[in-house]
């Protein structure tokens, strides 16, 4: 459908060129999100997710069911037709690419449904790497802490603009992150950048998190953010579904290993119905302002002091 003459000349021509593979795209539409949280647009063997769950993009339960959806739809097994070969993530919120998870998940005592969500989010959380058929791009250009940074480092490729801020932030109640996050950080950046970074609960922004790694590259405006991963994107669905899937596949040995997320996720199991943990959380929820867009949302993660003030 593309020929690499015209891969060459993409960055000029990405708007027609995508409306004309949009008529014959071997890419199905995704079905509409149930909460409405996920838009998706689909340009040939590449689909673009926004997350827009106002006010904050709040991982909660709705998104998570949304994100577990679409997530599930790109399985090999659950498919009759190509997957996409790139995803690509963005936000329609520019302060929030992703916010934590709703602390409701971590008070106790807790519901059917949101120990039903959570699972969904250990699912999703999985699924970045399990499914190999599919590169997972994020064009991050605002917050993503918590929950948010957990899920971005799981995915294959972070490309960042001038309002990306991320990190996790579960020690700062005590926590950590227990799906993988930091298992990722630590892959990506190595073990003692890791460590700096999560243990003081602090942001990596675009300039930093592209000279240690973490972020594929960083651009200093929105425009030249989108445009360099869509041709990117545009680029890599030029070439054969089973060769790309085999280099994901490949790749995977560096992947932290299955025991390291099952310590991960049981020492979470034992920390979070801990006192001190609750009394944090509910502190949290409370500073935050039930979790809406607070001066202490948006002013994380050095808002996240106020925990520790009398
Ligand atoms: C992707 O590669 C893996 C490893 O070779 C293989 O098991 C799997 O069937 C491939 N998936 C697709 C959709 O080709
Ligand atoms: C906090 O927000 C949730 C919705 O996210 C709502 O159900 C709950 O009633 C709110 N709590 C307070 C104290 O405002």
């Amino acid at each position: 459908m593309w020929s690499i003459t015209s891969g060459l000349t993409l960055c000029l021509t990405f708007l027609s060129v995508a409306v004309t593979t949009a008529q014959n795209a071997s890419v199905a539409l995704p079905a509409p999100a149930r909460y409405g949280t996920l838009s998706f647009k689909v340009y040939g063997s590449v689909t673009r997710v926004t997350f827009n769950n106002p006010p904050i993009n709040l991982v909660n339960t709705r998104l998570l069911s949304d994100l577990y959806d679409f997530m599930v739809t790109l399985q090999p097994s659950d498919r009759t037709t190509p997957a996409p070969k790139v995803v690509i993530f963005d936000s329609a919120n520019p302060d929030f690419f992703l916010s934590h998870i709703d602390f409701n998940f971590i008070l106790l005592p807790t519901t059917p449904e949101l120990t039903a969500s959570a699972s969904q989010y250990g699912m999703v959380a999985q699924m970045f790497q399990t499914i190999t058929s599919t590169a997972f791009i994020a064009e991050i250009n605002g917050r993503a802490f918590g929950a948010g940074h957990e899920l971005l480092v799981q995915m294959d490729m972070r490309f960042a603009g001038p309002n990306a801020r991320t990190g996790p932030i579960e020690n700062s109640v005590g926590l950590f992150a227990g799906a993988g996050g930091e298992l990722y950080l630590g892959q990506n950046v190595g073990k003692s950048r890791a460590l700096e970074i999560a243990m003081s609960s602090t942001a990596i922004d675009g300039p930093r998190g592209e000279a240690i790694g973490f972020f594929n590259r960083y651009y200093n405006n929105q425009q030249s953010l989108t445009n360099a991963v869509n041709t990117l994107a545009q680029r890599i669905a030029l070439f054969p579904a089973d060769g790309l899937n085999q280099t994901k596949s490949a790749l995977s040995y560096l992947n932290p290993p299955a025991t390291a997320f099952a310590n991960e996720a049981a020492a979470a199991v034992r920390l979070r119905p801990k006192a001190e943990q609750q009394a944090l959380v509910r502190k949290f929820i409370s500073l935050s302002q039930n979790q809406t867009r607070s001066p202490f949302e948006l002013n994380l993660p050095e808002s996240l002091a106020q925990l520790y003030a009398d």
